[in-house]
């Protein structure tokens, strides 16, 4: 059975999809069987990110409303023979995505794959509390600014109140001018997870 994994943040554009894909990648490099899920219903980056945009042709939602099958939707990468990717919808509203709806997705991609990686929207709204709804781990995104801190920690409070049990395990994103200010913040950050 998969390990499926979170990677939210609060905020926006702090860098959520980069990480979704670099982790997919690393896992994937290593031996693991991985399947990133795009949650951004909406927006769709991690197609991009990927380099599978012109691939695209069922997404999540069609999964989630029987329109296509699971493996219709699935896209390997060229690259690495082991990551696969389900894209989000780009233009659906995002209410199509029932927490039903993706339990039955996650419980179908369990039994293939080592790692299930969820790319969740921005914001603490439907899509990213169904992005968590599944998760065994999160890694939460946070730039070193405060509005990214406070909403990373208001996600941290919502993830732990829903699911207590669950580990949590925050990443400061590398800020090129400061890193010593950006490693700081990954210390404390981890040091209050824990
Ligand atoms: N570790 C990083 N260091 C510098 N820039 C990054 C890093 N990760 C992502 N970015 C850049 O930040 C922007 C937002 O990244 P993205 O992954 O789309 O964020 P999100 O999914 O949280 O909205 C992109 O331009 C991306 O290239
Ligand atoms: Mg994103």
């Amino acid at each position: 059975m998969a390990k499926v994994l979170v990677v939210t943040s609060g905020k926006g554009g702090v860098g959520k999809t980069t990480t979704t894909a670099a982790l997919g990648a690393a896992l994937a490099q290593g031996g693991q069987n991985v399947v990133v899920v795009d949650f951004d219903v909406g927006l769709r980056n991690l197609d991009l990110v990927m380099g599978a945009e012109r691939r695209v042709v069922f997404d999540l939602i069609n999964v989630v409303q029987g329109v296509a099958k699971l493996p219709q939707a699935l896209i390997r990468d060229k690259r690495l023979e082991n990551l696969w990717l389900l894209p989000a919808s780009q233009t659906r509203d995002k209410d199509a995505l029932t927490d039903e709806g993706v339990g039955r997705v996650i419980a179908e991609l369990s039994p293939r794959f080592d790692w299930i990686l969820c790319d969740s929207p921005a914001g603490i709204e439907r899509g990213a509390t169904l992005a968590m709804r599944y998760a065994d781990e999160a890694v939460i995104v946070t730039n070193p600014e405060v509005s990214s801190v406070r909403d990373s920690d208001r996600i941290i409070g919502a993830h732990h109140r829903r699911y207590p049990r669950n580990p949590r395990y925050p990443v400061a994103r590398h800020h090129s001018r400061e890193p010593g200010r950006a490693q700081g913040l990954q210390c404390r950050l981890a040091g209050d997870a824990e």
